[in-house]
């Protein structure tokens, strides 16, 4: 899969691509979802790859509370990138984007000690999701650590089938809310595998594991 390859943009349409930002701090709970992502990152010296960073949202925030070396954001849609590029721009020392595919990440092996990734998941079929989780096991070092926040299951078996049959038609959500992104985790290899809620009361969850 290159960069050629048909994708979803952020908001569905390319022309909302734009709205991005403000659509995101003003649905979202956007501190209170991204700070978990942060705040069990980055010891000194570490390296830290954002696989489909968007407009950097959270780089900048990885940059700003955390004592990482190196904070790389891979995306593949270059409007996203442009925005990134302008809210990076004063820390080029720091922050490094590239225009990629999650599907086969441009990074040696064992280069990263923890992966984050937001949002960003949804975005792919099951078998990109299972090549993603393949590729941030394979650039991650021993020991690394993977975070992802994205959906996830809600309620009980007939909320989360209801809730899977009305959006599950309109993005590739469908995985995330009958719960396999633990499943998904690890078949790649992860260890320590866990899912937890963090906001819109418990519809956006962070995963978290372990390349052992
Ligand atoms: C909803 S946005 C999330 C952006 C950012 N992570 C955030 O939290 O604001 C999803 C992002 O995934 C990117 N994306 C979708 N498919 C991708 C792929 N196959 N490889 C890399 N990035 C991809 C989109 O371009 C978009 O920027």
């Amino acid at each position: 899969m290159s960069t050629n390859q048909t994708y979803i943009p952020a908001l569905s349409i390319d022309a909302l691509t734009r709205y991005y930002d403000p659509a995101l701090a003003t649905i979202f709970q956007e501190q209170r979802f991204r700070m978990p992502l942060v705040n069990r990152n980055a010891q000194t010296g570490d390296r830290v790859l954002d696989i489909g960073c968007g407009t950097a949202t959270l780089m900048l925030l990885v940059g700003e509370h955390t004592a990482a070396k190196c904070v790389v954001g891979l995306d593949i849609d270059p409007a996203m990138l442009a925005t990134a590029a302008q809210k990076t721009a004063q820390r080029n020392d720091l922050l490094l984007l590239t225009r990629g595919s999650a599907a086969c990440l441009p990074y040696a092996d064992g280069s990263f000690d923890h992966v984050v990734s937001s949002l960003m998941l949804h975005h792919l079929e099951t078998m990109q999701k299972q090549g993603m989780l393949a590729e941030a096991w394979r650039v991650l070092k021993p020991g690394g650590s993977i975070l992802v926040m994205d959906f996830g299951p809600v309620g009980s078996g007939m909320v989360t089938e209801g809730t899977a049959a009305v959006f599950g038609r309109f993005e590739r959500i469908d995985d995330n809310l009958r719960g396999r992104v633990p499943e998904f985790l690890r078949v790649a290899g992860f260890v320590d595998v866990f899912m937890e809620d963090v906001a819109l009361a418990g519809v956006v969850k962070m995963y978290s594991g372990r390349k052992g």
